[in-house]
């Protein structure tokens, strides 16, 4: 069995598994110092962009193509590429089809994918230069305080602000060809993992983002936990929801579905899509014992199973602590797997560093944490 990996920025958290399957790994990175260059059984620097990617796996006659890409950028690209290389040549590949990339990576289309299947979403308007000029000014444009303000694009929350008064929507306005004013839902940030596999999928664990926040605060910079404990919602709720999204679009690999639980209504809406492997990842594996990147290596192979998915799914005690740089133990596990309870992973860019426990209760994680000089 050989593979195709595209990126080797997150090749660290499958290479063992990978090697342990007895897979041949080749892969396709654009950036000569990227991390990780060592570990596949062959490296191709190669220019950006998905024309070599396809040429390599023709050329080393690959059983599978496996897109380690964790940027909403290349999306459309590579779902342009799996049609082609599935189509045209048999070739499977791990990743979402382009017209499930094309809605994930714009706001805007899916917020009409969400209305038209009739997903609750919150309330938005566009506002751009041929409809602001209806209006006098942009101060006309009616609009309740807090907004949120988005861009058609972007990830991590950039170009997204709360706005709190007309001044800083107007300032918003005045960068911003167009822009997406959508209702501020003061509530509970849920995220749920899916994988799916031609016709086979499964939501994994309910992740708890934190609180939303008038500053606009991005759940990267929050403390996490998963499963969520969230007063007046049930999990199962979220997980249905973030299946059913992603049946509706056929995406396949490992997508998350990004909703809003609000408690004065009792609402859950659904915010973005992502059809990529997640930031949440390491908190899905921590609690659900189920590894969203193996799981992926194991759709390549043609061994992925959604029975034993289900079968293996736990609903282990985890929290993930944004720590900037982490001062714990010099010692950090190499291999990028919870071993049993009070297990721990150090993951994240440099000076953005993350730690993600896995606990049989609270008081245990805690102590775990205490152990590794974390502040919760
Ligand atoms: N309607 C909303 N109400 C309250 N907060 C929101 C709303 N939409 C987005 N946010 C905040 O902004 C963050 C980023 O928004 P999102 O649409 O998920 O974009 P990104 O792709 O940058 O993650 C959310 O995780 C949440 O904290
Ligand atoms: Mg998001």
């Amino acid at each position: 069995m050989k593979i195709l990996f595209i990126g080797a920025r997150l090749y660290h958290s499958v290479a063992d598994y990978v090697h342990e399957k007895g897979i041949t790994s080749i892969m396709s990175e654009s950036n000569p110092d990227s991390p990780n260059l060592k570990l596949p059984d062959k490296v191709h620097i190669v220019p950006r962009g998905m024309e070599a990617p396809i040429e390599l796996a023709l050329k080393e006659d690959v059983d599978a193509v496996l897109p380690l890409i964790g940027i909403d950028g290349p999306l459309i690209d590579l779902g342009k590429m799996k049609d082609q290389l599935e189509e045209e040549y048999g070739i499977p590949v791990i990743a979402s089809n382009e017209f499930s990339a094309s809605i994930s990576s714009s706001k805007k289309k899916t917020k009409e994918f969400f209305l038209k299947n009739k997903i609750e979403t919150p309330d938005y308007q566009i506002i751009n230069q041929k409809n602001a000029s209806d209006f006098d000014n942009t101060s006309q444009i009616e609009m309740e305080y807090p907004s949120v303000l988005k861009q058609n694009q972007g990830q991590g929350g950039v170009g997204i602000i709360v706005a709190q008064n007309k001044n800083d929507a107007e300032d918003y306005f005045q960068k911003y060809d167009e822009t997406i004013v959508e209702k501020y839902i003061k509530g509970y940030e849920i995220s749920v993992e899916v994988l799916k596999w031609q016709e086979k999928s499964i939501p994994l664990v309910a992740v708890f983002k934190g609180e939303t926040t008038i500053d606009g605060t991005h759940p990267l910079d929050k403390i996490k936990n998963a499963p969520a404990d969230i007063p007046g919602l049930s999990n199962e709720l979220a997980r249905e929801m973030a299946l059913k999204i992603t049946n509706l679009m056929g995406s396949e690999g490992n997508t998350d579905v990004d909703m809003i639980f609000e408690p004065s209504s009792g609402n859950l809406y659904a915010i973005e899509m992502n059809t990529r492997p997640s930031g949440t990842r390491y908190l899905t594996a921590a609690s659900s014992d189920i590894y969203p990147l193996h799981q992926m290596v194991d759709m390549a192979t043609g061994d992925w199973d959604v029975k034993n998915v289900e079968k293996n799914l736990k609903k282990y005690f985890a929290i993930e602590v944004p720590v900037g740089v982490f001062k714990g133990p010099k010692t950090v596990p190499s291999s990028q797997i919870f071993n049993g309870f009070n297990s721990w992973v150090a993951h994240g860019p440099k000076n953005y560093e993350r730690v993600t426990i896995r606990s049989e209760n609270k008081k245990d994680l805690y102590k775990t944490a205490k152990n590794l000089k974390i502040i919760i």
